[in-house]
C-alpha cells in the first residue's frame, strides 16, 4: 500500500513548473500513447462539484481509478468514494485511510462483501430481496448501511444504464420496507445514464424516488441521486453544472422529506473527464485514413461503437507548420479489427503525416480504465502536465 501512496502523492513540483504537453512531444517524441494528466484540472472540477452541489459527493472510482487521478480528486476535497469491487475498496482505502467508502455495486460476490466490510465499508446498494438477504447474511446488522436501487424508464444520456439494474416503484418500495428493519441507515438510489445533458431528468427520477418512499411508509435517511453529470464534447456543450444543482435541490425539497434526510450523489465524468489528454502518433497515412497507435481497445472505446467525439489537434514541435485547411479524417485504430476505428471522422490539418502526434482531449473518463491488452497494444507512458483541458 506504501507504493500506491507514492504513486497517488500529487507532483512535487507546483502545477505552474509541471511541462507542457508540446515540450514533452519534443524532447521524448512517445512512441507508445502518452497519457498527460492535468492535476489542476481535476482538483478544480472536484472543488467545484463539493461547493456546488447541495449534499454528500461520491466519487465513481470505476470512471478512472489512476492513482494520481483519485489523489487529485481527494486534494479538490472529496472524501467519499462509490466503489463498485473489492479491489476498487482495497485500492482506495490503501490511498485514504480516513476515506468514507460505499459499495455501489447492485451485485456483490459474499467475499466482496466480506472483504469491504473488512475494509471499513458499511453501505451497499441492493435491487432484490436475494441482494438483500446476501448483505444481511454477510455483514453484522450494527452500522450497515442500505441503499435501494430505483430502475428508471429509458432516458436521453447519451450512455443508457436502465435495464440492467434497479427495482420499479412498487419492488423499491417493498425492498425500502424489508431492508429496514437491517439498517442503521437506509436509502434510495438511482442513476439517470451517463453524460445526460437535461437537468430535469434528475427532477423526474426525484419524483418516482419519491413515490417509492411514500409506497414504502418507512423513514428514509438518503436520497442517492447517483452519476450522470455530463461535460462538454465538441458539438454538445452541456448547461452549467449549477442548473443540475438546482434542480436536484428543487426537486429534493419537493419531496417534503424530514430535514435531517440526507443528498448525495456519485459522479464520475464531471469530476475527471477534462483531466486527462491522450496523445497518439501517426503510424500511417493512406488517403484519408490515418493509422494511429491507440484506438478503440486502447483509451478510445467511447470513440467507437458509442460514437463520443474527442477534441483533437496535431502537434508537430520539429518541421514545417500545419497546414491551415483541414480536412475530415477516418482514424484507425493500431489493432487488426476492422472495428478498431474511430466512429466519426476526426477534422486535421490537411498535411497530417506518418509520424505527426495528435493530442486528443476529454479522456479522463472512461478512457485509461478501460484499455485492453489486445494484440499486445498495451504499452503506455504517463506524464503530469500543467496544461489546461482541451475544452
Ligand atoms: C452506480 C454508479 N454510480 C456512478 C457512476 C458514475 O457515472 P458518471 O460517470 O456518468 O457520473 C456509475 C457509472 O456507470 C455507476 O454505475
Amino acid at each position: 500500500m506504501d507504493l500506491l501512496r507514492l504513486l497517488a502523492r500529487p507532483p512535487a513540483l507546483p502545477d505552474t513548473l509541471l511541462p507542457c504537453v508540446d515540450d514533452l512531444i519534443a524532447v521524448e517524441r512517445p512512441d507508445v500513447p502518452m497519457h498527460c494528466l492535468r492535476p489542476a484540472a481535476i482538483i478544480g472540477a472536484a472543488a467545484d462539484f463539493v461547493a456546488g452541489f447541495p449534499g454528500e459527493v461520491l466519487y465513481a472510482v470505476k470512471c478512472n481509478p489512476d492513482p494520481a487521478v483519485l489523489r487529485a480528486v481527494w486534494d479538490g476535497g472529496v472524501r467519499h468514494f462509490d466503489c463498485a469491487s473489492a479491489p476498487e475498496v482495497a485500492l482506495v482505502r490503501g490511498l485514504f485511510p480516513d476515506a468514507v467508502l460505499h459499495f455501489m455495486h447492485p451485485v456483490k460476490s459474499r467475499p466482496a462483501l466480506r472483504a469491504a466490510w473488512a475494509g471499513g465499508v458499511r453501505d451497499s446498494v441492493l435491487d432484490c430481496a436475494g441482494e438483500l438477504a446476501k448483505i444481511v447474511q454477510e455483514t453484522p446488522d450494527e452500522e450497515r448501511g442500505l441503499l435501494v436501487r430505483l430502475a428508471l424508464p429509458r432516458g436521453r444520456a447519451a450512455y443508457d444504464l436502465s435495464g440492467k439494474f434497479g427495482a420499479p416503484v412498487e419492488e423499491a418500495a417493498a425492498l425500502l420496507r424489508a431492508a429496514r428493519p437491517h439498517a442503521a441507515r437506509l436509502g434510495i438510489s438511482f442513476h439517470v445514464g451517463s453524460q445526460c445533458l437535461d437537468p430535469l431528468a434528475w427532477r423526474e427520477a426525484m419524483a418516482l424516488a419519491g413515490a417509492a418512499i411514500r409506497a414504502a411508509r418507512v423513514p428514509v435517511d438518503i436520497i442517492d441521486v447517483g452519476g450522470g453529470f455530463p461535460v462538454a464534447y465538441p458539438g454538445s456543450v452541456p448547461p452549467p453544472l449549477g442548473d443540475y444543482f438546482a434542480a436536484i435541490a428543487a426537486a429534493f425539497a419537493a419531496l417534503g422529506l424530514p430535514e435531517a434526510t440526507r443528498l448525495w450523489a456519485e459522479p464520475g465524468r464531471a469530476l475527471v473527464a477534462g483531466g486527462v489528454s491522450v496523445v497518439a502518433q501517426v503510424l500511417l497515412r493512406r488517403g484519408d485514413a490515418l493509422f494511429i497507435n491507440d484506438g478503440i481497445y486502447g483509451s478510445l472505446s467511447d470513440a467507437g461503437a458509442p460514437g463520443f467525439r474527442f477534441p483533437a489537434r496535431l502537434a508537430r514541435p520539429a518541421g514545417p507548420a500545419p497546414s491551415a485547411g483541414l480536412r475530415d479524417f477516418t482514424v484507425f485504430g493500431p489493432t487488426c479489427d476492422a472495428v478498431d476505428r474511430l466512429r466519426v471522422a476526426v477534422p486535421l490539418p490537411e498535411d497530417t503525416a506518418e509520424g505527426d502526434w495528435i493530442e486528443i482531449g476529454q479522456l479522463g473518463a472512461y478512457g485509461a480504465c478501460l484499455r485492453t491488452g489486445f494484440n499486445g497494444f498495451d504499452a503506455i507512458r504517463s506524464v503530469a502536465v500543467r496544461d489546461p483541458p482541451m475544452l
